[in-house]
C-alpha cells in the first residue's frame, strides 16, 4: 500500500489523473476500472483538459465503471452511465461501444450480474482500477457485510449511503434503494488499485479503512493486501492519522 498526501482536492485530482494517463501512455489499450460520486470529477476534468491539449489518446482504451442504480437508464441523470458520459465520455476521443456501466434498466438480475462479470471476462481484467470510498467504507456500492460479496451482484443500499447521495435527488423517496456493483473479487483482480479520498468528512473512516482490521464491515479495508494499490488523500482526509502513522506510511 503506497499512501500519497495531496495539498487539497484539486492536487489529489491531478496526482491521480498522472497515475491514469501513465497508464494509458505505457498501455494505450489499457482497461480502465472508472468511477463516480463527487471525488473523481476533478480528475475526469484534468484528463478531459490535457486531451483538448493533445496530451493523450483515449481511442483504444476500454472501461469498465464500478456500479449503477438499479432502475435508472440512461435517459435518468441520476443514472451512473448518463454521469460518465455527460463527465468524461462525451468529452475524450473514447469510442463509447468500448465503454461499460452495468444495466440498471436490466430486471433480471442474475442476467445483468453474470453478462457483467463475462465483459469483465472478455477484457481479459482490469488494468488500473479508480475507486472512491463511501462515507461507510464501501467501495464501488460494496457496502458494509458479514461477508465480501465476489462478483457482480445487486445490492440494497445503506441508510447512511441514501442519505449521502440524497444531495443528487429532489426527494429521498426518488433515491433508489438498490445498486448493481462490481464485487470485492472484479475489484481485487485489477492489477492496480487507485483510490482518491478528499475531505474532513471522510478522516474517521479513511483511517479506520486503512490502519484498521481487514474486515467486510469496512468493505475498503480489503485494498491494504492488494498487491499494487496507491492511496492518494488530502491533507483534510489525512488528518486523522497521527505524526508516527504518517511516518510509518512514509507519507510526506
Ligand atoms: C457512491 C459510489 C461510490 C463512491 C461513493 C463516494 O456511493 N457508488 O463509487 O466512491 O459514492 O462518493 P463521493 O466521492 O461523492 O464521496
Amino acid at each position: 500500500m503506497r499512501i500519497l498526501a495531496a495539498r487539497d482536492y484539486d492536487h489529489m485530482s491531478r496526482q491521480a489523473a498522472n497515475i491514469i494517463s501513465a497508464q494509458v501512455i505505457l498501455k494505450p489499450d489499457c482497461v480502465l476500472g472508472l468511477a463516480t460520486g463527487s471525488s473523481p470529477l476533478g480528475i475526469y476534468r484534468q484528463l478531459i483538459d490535457w486531451y483538448q491539449k493533445g496530451d493523450i489518446n483515449f481511442s483504444q482504451v476500454r472501461t469498465v465503471n464500478l456500479d449503477e442504480y438499479v432502475g435508472l437508464g440512461e435517459d435518468n441523470d441520476q443514472s451512473y452511465i448518463h454521469f460518465m458520459r455527460s463527465n468524461f465520455f462525451d468529452h475524450i476521443n473514447i469510442n463509447q461501444a468500448n465503454t461499460n456501466v452495468p444495466c440498471g434498466t436490466n430486471p433480471d438480475t442474475e442476467a445483468e450480474c453474470s453478462r457483467y462479470d463475462q465483459v469483465i471476462k472478455n477484457l481479459g481484467g482490469i488494468d488500473l482500477q479508480l475507486l472512491g470510498l463511501g462515507p461507510n467504507g464501501h467501495i464501488g456500492f460494496n457496502e458494509p457485510n458479514e461477508y465480501f460479496a465476489m462478483d457482480t451482484h445487486k445490492t440494497p443500499l445503506t441508510d447512511a449511503t441514501i442519505q449521502a447521495n440524497r444531495r443528487f435527488f429532489e426527494k429521498e423517496e426518488d433515491v433508489p434503494r438498490y445498486a448493481y456493483t462490481m464485487g470485492i473479487r472484479n475489484i481485487m483482480q485489477a492489477e492496480k488499485v487507485l483510490m482518491i479520498v478528499s475531505g474532513k468528512q471522510k478522516a474517521a473512516i479513511l483511517k479506520e479503512a486503512f490502519l484498521g482490521p481487514v474486515t467486510p464491515k469496512v468493505p475498503a479495508s480489503i485494498l491494504q493486501i492488494h498487491k499494487d494499490f496507491t492511496l492518494v488523500a488530502d491533507e483534510e482526509a489525512l488528518s486523522a492519522f497521527t505524526h508516527e502513522e504518517r511516518e510509518k506510511w512514509n507519507i510526506e
